[in-house]
């Protein structure tokens, strides 16, 4: 039987962490985040003032599961344990950020994301909708109202010991936690405020096209653009100078050079670009608010509903 792993801090951190499960040395040690995942986290926490004192630790489910795999947990099992890190969570003295790390733990503590035994697309047959998981969640900040109506802010970010799979994936982290340590300095939630403008005729675009071309031409701005594909091909694209002005424009995708077909990671060839580009001249581009700075960054632009993201962060 698995040791229990109870939770590490005063209660008076204004950083809370919270983990899926503990591993082997966090069983051995009884404290959670002593291991490998712990010290990782410490490397991206070090750099940015953070020390491990100054959080508050704790996990979704409190034991060390079968294999270290929180899917081997039944549901029902886990159930109560979600309910007590509410609980927990609600006696903390004056938490400002949570940190889910990863799937589990922010989808025990929003919602959002999902756990690994659940299904990723969900829906009806037809059209399965694909839930968003921690890669579309992290970078966003949202807001938690606790069992005693207190809103906290909630900074998600990658589970540690997915970078030991993906070392890649740390560069976010590190951007993260550069967040998370600036957010700790203020109680309320700031949102970045943009502007978007859409161009409405064809002359309005080539003003908002020519003024962007502009400023990237006066040596202003990085142009920035982001492509977006889908299976059948390119289906829309954002270009902006800058992170507070995200332009939608209709948009000839001949007319931005910049543009190249990539071999993108959703496999689509320059084939498929230049079919996708023939049917559909004046396709809807779409550009969404770029990432010049992580920390007035939001990947998330809800447009008629719809939800983009950037993807160049
Ligand atoms: N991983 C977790 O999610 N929690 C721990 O406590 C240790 C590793």
């Amino acid at each position: 039987m698995p040791n229990f792993v109870p939770d590490d801090g005063t209660g008076n951190e204004q950083l809370v962490v919270i983990g899926e499960a503990p591993g082997r040395n966090e069983n051995r040690e009884r404290r959670p985040f002593v291991g490998a995942a712990g010290h990782r986290l410490l490397d991206w926490m070090n750099p940015v003032g953070l020390k491990r004192t100054d959080a508050y630790w704790t996990n979704v489910y409190p034991y060390q599961p079968l294999a270290n795999k929180i899917e081997t947990v039944p549901r029902a099992t886990l159930s109560p344990f979600i309910d007590d890190l509410h609980e927990r969570l609600a006696r903390l003295t004056d938490p400002i950020v949570i940190v889910p790390t990863g799937n589990t733990a922010l989808r025990a503590l929003t919602n959002f994301a999902y756990f690994p035994w659940e299904p990723k697309k969900r829906g009806p047959a037809k059209h399965k909708i694909t839930v968003p998981g921690i890669f579309n969640h992290r970078g966003s900040i949202y807001s938690y109202t606790d069992l005693s109506d207190r809103v906290i802010k909630v900074i998600p970010t990658i589970h540690p010991a997915a970078t030991f799979r993906a070392p890649k994936m740390e560069k976010r982290c590190i951007l993260d936690w550069r967040r998370i340590a600036e957010d700790l300095r203020f109680r309320e939630l700031r949102l970045p405020k943009r502007t978007y403008y859409v161009p409405k005729t064809m002359d309005e675009l080539h003003g908002h096209k020519d003024l962007l071309l502009s400023k990237t031409d006066a040596g202003c701005w990085p142009l920035v653009i982001d492509a977006e594909w889908l299976p059948g091909g390119f289906t829309l694209c954002g270009a902006s100078v800058s992170h507070l002005i995200g332009l939608l424009p209709f948009l000839r995708l001949s007319s931005i050079g910049a543009v190249k077909p990539t071999p993108t990671k959703h496999g689509k060839s320059s084939r498929s670009y230049a079919r996708a580009t023939s049917r559909s001249a004046y396709s809807m581009v779409i550009a969404t608010p770029m990432c010049s700075s992580a920390s007035t960054r939001s990947p998330f632009v809800t447009i008629n509903g719809t939800h983009w993201r950037c993807t160049t962060c």
